[in-house]
């Protein structure tokens, strides 16, 4: 599934995963993706594009002049260091990089070159224009620093050459999200990370179970939108066919990481629903590096305590839970 974005939205997201290194990759004859560290998300000509640099003898810059599209993916959490090996430091015209890193390639949308779900955030570009650099203008403690002249134009680390910038039109952005299947009793539900178009069905998920708490402001549409975009693929829904029967909102803050508001639709109950919800939820927070998960539940909900004790989440009788409200919020108690 691929969770349509406002690519704007995640320009700090991008901005931070670029010197880490993320993924260009081309299509055409094969595929090939090579790993970028410069590159910028910005307007020109008015048209959302993003631009990459990239060195004249790379196997990508002969594909990218043939295809003249790329799609980029972006890691949501720390780059895989054999990914940014393999496809930092080979080069496509020996290896096939693809194989050699284990990318499971994604069906592109728009244009014609796949994305990667392991690098989830996808950028589908169009090539409106490509400029070479000139060396000689380019001010000289960048150039001695960038472009030593030490190694030869075909090792894969090349410093001589110059780069072209190639500005790419942004024709799609999205979010690969990863579907799981399995059989609950005698039917099968479809487990996938929750996307804003879900928030109508889950808020009548939430509606239907009892002993729950919400607000008007932190879960409405626009509340619960700003979670997911803050925490992408944190979050998951539960499906039969195309009806929400489960949910759980998670998220993090860089330290703590928090579960909201998990459910299953009544008639689904006692299937392993919600448990596989909580792992997902869990795994995802661990991959996002979060070492403690917490959740709030009310004392009177035997039902929901029970459920998390078996979870694994022990009750601390030692803390009393305190909070302050910085606006006024409508309760919402179920
Ligand atoms: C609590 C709730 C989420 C459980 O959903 P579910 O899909 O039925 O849960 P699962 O089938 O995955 O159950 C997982 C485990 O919890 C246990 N469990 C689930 N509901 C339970 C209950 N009412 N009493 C005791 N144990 C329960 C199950 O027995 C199962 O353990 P097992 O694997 O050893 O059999 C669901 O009942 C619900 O939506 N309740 C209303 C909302 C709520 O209270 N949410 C939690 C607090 S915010
Ligand atoms: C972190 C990192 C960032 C990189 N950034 C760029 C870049 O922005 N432009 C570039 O031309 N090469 C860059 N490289 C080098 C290429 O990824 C590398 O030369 C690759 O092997 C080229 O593959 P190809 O020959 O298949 O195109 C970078 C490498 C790493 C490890």
């Amino acid at each position: 599934m691929k969770e349509t974005i406002q690519v704007f939205d995640y320009a700090e997201r991008i901005g931070k995963a670029l010197p880490r290194g993320i993924l260009l990759n081309t299509g055409g004859d094969g595929f090939n993706s090579m790993v970028i560290g410069w590159g910028h998300l910005g307007l020109v000509w008015s048209l959302p594009t993003f631009v990459v640099y990239v060195r004249e003898h790379r196997y990508t810059k002969a594909r990218l002049d043939k295809t003249r599209e790329f799609t980029v993916s972006v890691p949501l959490g720390d780059p895989d260091p054999e990914i940014t090996r393999i496809c930092g430091t080979l080069s496509g015209r020996d290896t096939d990089k693809a194989a050699a890193a284990r990318l499971t390639l994604e069906a592109p949308r728009t244009i014609g070159t796949p994305g990667i779900a392991e690098y989830p955030l996808t950028l589908e570009c169009r090539v409106l224009y490509a400029q070479a650099q000139v060396l000689a203008d380019i001010p000289e403690e960048i150039r001695r620093r960038m472009y030593p002249q030490d190694l030869d134009s075909s090792h894969p680390l090349a410093n001589r050459d110059a780069h072209t910038a190639y500005i790419g039109q942004i024709v799609d952005a999205y979010i690969i999200r990863p579907e799981e299947t399995f059989s609950a009793g005698d039917a099968s539900v479809t487990l996938r990370a929750m996307a804003p178009a879900d928030y109508d069905q889950v808020w009548g998920l939430w509606m239907s179970c009892k002993n729950m708490g919400f607000n008007t402001t932190d879960d409405s549409r626009e509340g619960v939108e700003k979670l997911l975009r803050r925490n992408p693929g944190t979050s998951f829904v539960a499906l039969s066919g195309d009806r929400v029967i489960g949910v759980i909102l998670a998220g993090q803050d860089g330290r703590r990481g928090y579960i909201y508001h998990a459910c299953t639709a009544e008639a689904w109950r006692g299937r392993g629903i919600a448990s596989r919800l909580v792992q997902r939820a869990l795994d995802a927070l661990k991959q996002a590096g979060i070492h403690k998960v917490a959740l709030l539940v009310f004392q009177y909900n035997e039902a929901g305590n029970a459920f998390w004790e078996k979870m694994g989440f022990t009750r601390r009788e030692d803390v009393a839970y305190r909070n302050r409200l910085l606006s006024a919020l409508v309760r919402i108690d179920t």
